[in-house]
């Protein structure tokens, strides 16, 4: 038995697989999962419902100042709460998509959630994921993965997350978005998607879920076992 648990970061462009592999990788190991990209949707559906201009950096630094978003894990189902709301439901469509991507380069949205992502992470047992993981949050992570896959395939798992919640749109809508967004937030000036130097790189484009899942798992016991 460890002393403590790991801190392991996976970060990589949307639709890599992240969301669903950190969370089977949790489980396998018994630790927490942390969608940071849920926590940035939450905060984006907030901004949306209190109709927050971003460019009007008063207002938006009074928000950050009141945002307190929350994970809580609920019979394996993970819930996201911001300000007190149950915003689960309402994270994951294309328009919450495209604001978060904007409202994830703000400084004061970031600087919010970052200390609640190292508040959450600070015991290990933990899996994180987002863009900034292995860089920004925990740039001293037990284990680091960069996680992707070719636009195009990332695009196609998008296309059938979004038709199987019942939205309309086009697979090459979606793949030039999943493009658009990745641009967006490795472009910007802060904490942008960037491959930490010591990440491991898997590429998931031609590998299933479990596979992925397996090859993380190995090294996370050699990690236990060398150190
Ligand atoms: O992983 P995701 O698609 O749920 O992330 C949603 C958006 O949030 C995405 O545009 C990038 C941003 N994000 C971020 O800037 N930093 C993170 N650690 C996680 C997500």
């Amino acid at each position: 038995r460890q002393p403590r648990g790991l801190v392991i970061a996976i970060d990589g462009p949307s639709g890599a697989g992240k969301s669903t592999i950190a969370r089977l990788l949790a489980k396998r190991l018994g630790y927490l999962q942390i969608d940071t990209g849920a926590m940035y949707r939450a905060a984006a559906v907030l901004i949306k419902r209190a109709g927050l201009d971003l460019a009007d950096g008063d207002a938006v630094a009074r928000f950050c100042a009141d945002l307190c978003v929350r994970l809580e894990t609920d019979g394996g189902v993970q819930r996201v709460f911001a300000n007190g709301q149950d915003v689960t439901d309402q994270i994951r469509t294309h328009e919450v998509s495209h604001l978060t991507s904007r409202v994830s380069a703000l400084r004061p949205v970031r600087d919010a959630l970052l200390s609640a992502q190292r508040e959450m992470g600070r015991q290990g047992g933990v899996v994180l994921e987002g863009r900034d993981i292995g860089t920004v949050v925990f740039p001293d992570a037990d284990l680091k993965f960069f996680l992707s896959a070719t636009p195009e395939v990332r695009g196609k798992r998008r296309y059938d997350e979004l038709i199987a919640r019942g939205e309309t749109t086009t697979l090459q809508e979606t793949v030039a978005a999943v493009v658009q967004r990745d641009e967006q937030d490795s472009r910007r000036d802060i904490a942008p998607l960037r491959r930490a130097e010591d990440a491991i790189d898997v590429d998931s484009s031609d590998m299933g879920i479990d596979e992925v899942v397996a090859c993380m798992e190995a090294f996370v016991r050699q990690k236990y076992v060398c150190g």
